[in-house]
């Protein structure tokens, strides 16, 4: 979703600022712009583009056009009013004095804008950023405050989420920073400052940043940053040192990030698991949920959207068996509003890629008001879900850039496994076998994952056979269901096919009618104890004319090849890891797909990396 960078320094802001813009057009963007202060004409310049940041940046010559050494810049995801050149950030103040960038929603807009319009104040877009940049400068030159106390003022004033960056004609050394349930992060450099709604839009030339937390505003200056609670109390901020490479965030001679991340996996899985193996049991770095808290619960509830939901799916069956206790799934959209029976009794455990999702952000506030204990599964260290909840444990997948997530999904998964292992050992609801058994084979993941990845021609080959299908059917029973979910979410997401997930049972209920001769069912059969009734769907809609590509394990593939079509496997594996590596052929069946149609496979249309607005 929109992405944010600003730089106040010595160097030409406009070059940085283009660079710092093109990191950040993974999170997905329909119009970019940077506004600048010029010395020559002692005023702001705004450029500003629809269309992707090669319009912008082929307009300023590479940043050679505009002169300036304070900037902003912005990519643009359309929430009010349509991609176009006006709609675009920087928004200015009619004076031409403030410009404004800011990533979330200004929810009060309308009665905002009326306000204005009856002061007599001119629009020209139909954003809601603009009313904040018009608001600023009303209290600042209508009523001649500094510009600080302007922009506390307008603060008071807005309701809804935002994360902005703010350039005034009058302060040209300076810009401000504000930050509320969007995040936003502060660089520190040597003569410089920058401010970004993301680490890597300035890992090239800062690894020093600090998290600014909700209601918090930072003045930057060339000479360092000034911060300041809700309160406008000056505050001591945290620095922390970045320690991961930026080539890691590069597709390093990859055709894509989705498909360098998928071949990532096994990596991250390594850093992942490892590090939390020994001797037969599982250590978790810095985890203070006790044992009498563990055996004291009723309740586990896991939260998130999209994918992360998809490994709360698998999440229920695995914790479930492993555990004992009842685990409820919840998509955070519908948690926040749906009343939810949840307490001191309930482990929420939340999951989220990014940490900074707003609807799973929500859910999570909503669940510790009624008393729950949160503990989180994220990748992005120091995200504003990793730093909300009560206890976190990180993925360490390192950056993923994809829209489609890959190696989130997985290393998600290999936590969850971690975390029901080490319930059961608390709970005595496994056995010591039985533990070593599943983290023998979770230690055997990465080198089993590797050798599906060694042969993707294969996929790639059904992937051409079946690219110009309309639609596609996944079906499966128990974790190879919650596997579909994930897998028709990859195909449609990427390759815009429309795919739909079912548990194999419910075919008969009614989805059945919609098979016909040619209808492309993709039959996951990987869960050996319901393999014989896996079979039997595969025959059902064989007989009705489908052509089927199954998945299964080695071990039953020839089995398999009897009923369906073609036939895709995966090493045989402990039931437990089987959904962390038959995800791995539909990422890729999904990725072939999407290359063979010609879409545009790291940021698909209308999605963004990071979903920052309800
Ligand atoms: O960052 P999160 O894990 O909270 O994101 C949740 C979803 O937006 C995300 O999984 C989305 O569904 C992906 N595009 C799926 O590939």
């Amino acid at each position: 979703m929109c992405g944010i960078v600003g730089y106040v320094g010595t160097e030409q802001a406009t070059p940085i600022l283009l660079e710092g813009l093109s990191r950040l057009e993974y999170r997905g963007y329909d119009s970019a712009g940077v506004a600048v202060y010029s010395r020559q004409q002692e005023a702001l310049r705004v450029y500003k583009a629809k269309g992707r940041l090669r319009v912008l940046s082929d307009m300023l010559q590479g940043g050679a056009a505009a002169d300036g050494t304070t900037g902003i810049g912005h990519t643009r995801w359309a929430t009010h009013g349509a991609p176009s050149d006006v709609n675009s950030h920087p928004q200015v103040s009619h004076s031409g004095k403030i410009a404004v960038v800011h990533n979330g929603i200004i929810e009060n807009y309308a009665e905002l804008k009326e306000f204005l319009l009856s002061e007599g104040v001119p629009f020209t877009s139909e954003t809601d950023t603009e009313v904040v940049a018009q608001l600023i400068a009303y209290f600042y030159e209508g009523e001649h405050l500094s510009l600080l106390e302007a922009v506390g003022r307008t603060l008071l004033r807005l309701e809804g989420a935002y994360a902005l960056g703010i350039l005034c004609a009058d302060a040209p050394d300076k810009l401000i920073a504000v930050r509320k349930d969007s995040p936003l992060i502060l660089g520190y450099g040597e003569g410089c400052s920058f401010l970004a709604s993301d680490v890597t839009a300035i890992l090239r030339y800062t690894r020093e940043v600090g998290y600014m937390d909700d209601g918090e505003v930072a003045v930057l200056t060339r000479d360092g940053i000034a911060c300041y609670n809700y309160l406008m109390q000056p505050i001591e901020k945290e620095i922390i040192h970045i320690d991961w490479e930026i080539d890691a965030a590069e597709k390093g001679g990859y055709e894509h990030f989705m498909f360098k991340e998928i071949m990532e996996q096994p990596e991250a899985l390594r850093r992942c698991i490892f590090p939390r193996v020994r001797d037969g049991a599982v250590y978790f770095e810095d985890f203070h949920l006790s044992d009498d808290y563990i055996c004291a619960l009723k309740k586990i509830c896991i939260i998130a959207c999209g994918s992360s939901y998809h490994v709360g799916v698998v999440g229920k069956y695995h914790l479930e068996r492993m555990t004992r206790i009842p685990v409820e799934v919840a998509l955070a959209s519908e948690f926040r509003y749906m009343d939810p029976i949840v307490d001191s009794s309930t482990l929420v455990v939340v999951i989220s890629q990014s940490g900074e999702t707003l609807d799973t952000m929500a859910a999570l506030r909503e669940a510790k008001r009624l008393g729950a204990h949160v503990l989180s599964i994220v990748n992005v260290v120091g995200s504003s879900i990793a730093r909300e909840s009560d206890q976190v444990l990180y993925t360490w997948a390192g950056p993923e850039i994809a829209v489609a997530t890959t190696k989130g999904y997985s290393t998600q998964l290999a936590v969850v496994n971690l975390l029901g292992v080490y319930f059961a050992r608390v709970l005595g609801t496994m056995t010591a076998q039985a533990c070593v058994d599943l983290l023998e084979e979770m230690l055997l993941l990465p080198g089993k994952m590797e050798q599906v990845l060694a042969h993707p021609e294969d996929i790639q080959y059904w992937a051409s056979q079946y690219f110009n299908h309309d639609s596609v059917f996944y079906i499966g029973r128990n974790v190879d269901y919650a596997l579909g979910l994930e897998a028709s979410l990859k195909l449609k997401e990427i390759s815009y096919v429309h795919s739909e997930a079912y548990a194999s049972g419910e075919l008969k209920h009614g989805t059945i009618s919609l098979v016909e001769d040619g209808t492309l069912v993709v039959a996951l059969g990987t869960y050996g104890r319901l393999f014989e009734k896996a079979m039997s769907n595969v025959v059902e809609v064989k007989a009705r004319g489908a052509d089927v590509l199954a998945l299964t394990t080695e071990s039953r593939a020839a089995e398999m090849a009897k009923t369906a079509t073609a036939v895709l496997t995966i090493p045989d594996t402990h039931e437990l890891v089987l959904p962390s590596l038959g995800v791995v052929p539909m990422q890729l069946f999904a990725y072939y797909v999407a290359l063979m149609r010609g879409c545009d496979i790291d940021k698909p249309r209308n999605l963004a990396k990071s979903v920052t607005v309800e």
